[in-house]
């Protein structure tokens, strides 16, 4: 059975203090649902990946990083390698958000970079794809999908089974619009068809598919009940904590 998983982005958001403030609310509610078949893993902004961390420490939530760069260090301004993020103590990386892609420039080559370089870092990678409204619209929304996945995992080495893929419709992503559930559902067992194209029958099994795109408490659950869909990638509903453990309860034993 593969696991259940509910990842936070919190994209530009957030200090020091609201991180802590968002655990010492965020933890007790998580402890009551007790959702043991369930991961949460939290991606702040970099500045406050350390103070989230050891907030959480001694808690089963993870933390993962929003980008990475693919070289270890060197003369690269700007830039975050995947030993700086196991060092603050991340498992997990978010690679190819639509937001980079489409406001940010980020090739489908940066992101294969970035895969294998979290992959050989010991980092869990989030990756990211999903079509434009118009691409949509064109029809075009499963071939879009095929070429970022054919892209993204060229010649990458998924020995470790490490790798988590997140559905985000770019027209679902912050717009309160979310992709209907049998859309998302038909998308993400594409993705597992193409995992299994591309890789083998295990892979395509065990790899945890989530959807993202305008997810929250009162729409979950018409996602994870869905055979396909193993959890979401939320972004504005995974500011509150409240509302960010009502998700985790709506996921919890479906
Ligand atoms: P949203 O963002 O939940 O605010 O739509 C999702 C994401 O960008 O991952």
């Amino acid at each position: 059975m593969r696991k259940k998983i509910i990842a936070a982005n919190w994209k530009m958001h957030k200090n020091r203090s609201e991180a802590q403030d968002y655990v010492n609310a965020f933890l007790p509610l998580w402890h009551e649902i007790k959702a043991a078949d369930t991961e949460v893993i939290i991606c702040p902004p970099f500045t406050i990946l350390h103070t989230l961390q050891t907030a959480l420490q001694g808690s089963t939530v993870m933390t993962g990083a929003q980008d990475m760069y693919w070289e270890k260090h060197g003369a690269f301004t700007g830039e975050i390698s995947a030993p700086m993020l196991t060092d603050c103590g991340c498992s997990h990386v978010i690679v190819g958000h639509s937001e980079r892609r489409h406001l940010l420039g980020e090739t489908d080559d940066h992101i294969n970079l970035k895969i294998k370089a979290a992959l050989a870092g010991s980092l869990i990678p989030i990756l990211c794809v999903g079509e434009t409204l118009e691409e949509r619209q064109n029809d075009q929304a499963f071939q879009v999908v095929q070429e970022q996945l054919d892209h993204a995992l060229f010649e990458v080495d998924l020995a470790t089974r490490n790798l988590i893929v997140a559905y985000e419709p770019v027209w679902a992503i912050g717009t309160g619009v979310n992709a209907g559930s049998e859309d998302a559902q038909d998308m993400i067992a594409f993705i597992r068809g193409q995992l299994f194209r591309q890789f083998n029958q295990e892979l395509a099994d065990i790899t945890p598919i989530l959807y993202g795109g305008s997810v929250k408490a009162a729409n979950m659950r018409e996602f994870i009940v869905k055979k396909d869909i193993d959890g979401a990638l939320v972004g504005s509903a995974s500011l509150d904590p409240g509302e960010f453990a009502e998700i985790a309860r709506a996921v919890k034993n479906v």
